[in-house]
């Protein structure tokens, strides 16, 4: 990881560097204006998620876990660790309201802090978990903050994408949260591209993570179905944007 954040640090450019019309306007209205787009109600929803101490049995589903083995946790760690920070949740409500991303879907959901960001905007946004106590947080979360066009849906990913991919639905924004697998993250990727448009944004977690996590970016902004990609370090955004010239974007944020 170390050594990845170096590179990036050494590679990454500002605007000046970004000969890209749509890159530059991406950096101008989404990197740069960082102080925009953070929410109150969902900052005030953290400060309290962050708080308790109730204690949840999680389903252990995603990497480096014993696949449906149950551990007791605190709200507050999963607050802590699992979800989306302020200063990504507040360039992912820029990156929808700038865009007019209106149908969003989010594989992996926890308590719904980066759902709550995703759908500030949206029409409809599908987000998918499969720990139901989570889950049920995350809806309780949903209510307080009076958000009713959220469709949480429980179940093992692959499932859940199964049942989706019968729904033929095409996506403006598909943010890939969860299960940090190659194989898994891969296949994620696979049904994004097949479920979205030539502007969607394909929008992965933790990119550099793991080792498995950087070479299943490096696939990904490879595939030649892929002509943007822009690497934020925590976070890959894709585009297929047919007809571009085929470039990786190395940005500081
Ligand atoms: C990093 S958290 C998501 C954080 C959330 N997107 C946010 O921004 O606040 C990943 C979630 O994915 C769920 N998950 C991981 N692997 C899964 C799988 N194979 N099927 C279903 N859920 C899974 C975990 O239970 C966890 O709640």
């Amino acid at each position: 990881m170390l050594k990845a954040y170096l590179k990036y640090r050494k590679t990454r450019v500002d605007a000046h560097g970004l000969h890209s019309p749509f890159v530059f306007d991406f950096y101008n209205e989404i990197i740069k204006k960082s102080k925009t787009g953070i929410d109150g109600a969902i900052e005030n929803l953290r400060a309290t998620l962050l708080k308790s101490n109730t204690k949840i049995h999680f389903t252990e589903l995603g990497a480096g876990s014993k696949k449906g083995n149950q551990t007791e946790r605190a709200i507050k760690s999963i607050a802590k660790h699992a979800a989306m920070t302020r200063k990504f949740g507040g360039l992912l409500a820029r990156l929808c309201e700038f865009y007019a991303v209106k149908e969003v879907l989010e594989i992996g959901t926890s308590l719904g802090i980066g759902t709550a960001y995703l759908s500030k905007h949206s029409t409809n946004s599908i987000t998918l978990e499969g720990c139901k106590e989570t889950l049920d947080i995350a809806q309780e979360n949903f209510k307080k903050l009076n958000y009713q066009h959220i469709d949480a849906r429980l179940g093992e990913f692959s499932n859940s994408l199964k049942i989706l991919a019968s729904e033929k639905r095409k996506f403006d924004l598909i943010y890939i949260d969860g299960n940090h697998q190659l194989e898994p993250t891969l296949a994620y990727f696979e049904f994004a591209l097949n479920n979205s448009h030539n502007d969607t944004f394909i929008i992965l977690d933790d990119i550099y993570w793991s080792r498995e996590m950087e070479k299943a970016w490096g696939k990904i902004k490879a595939d030649e179905r892929i002509n943007v990609s822009i690497d934020l370090f925590r976070m890959g955004i894709v585009c297929k944007r047919a007809g571009q010239r085929k470039q990786n974007f190395v940005v500081k944020y």
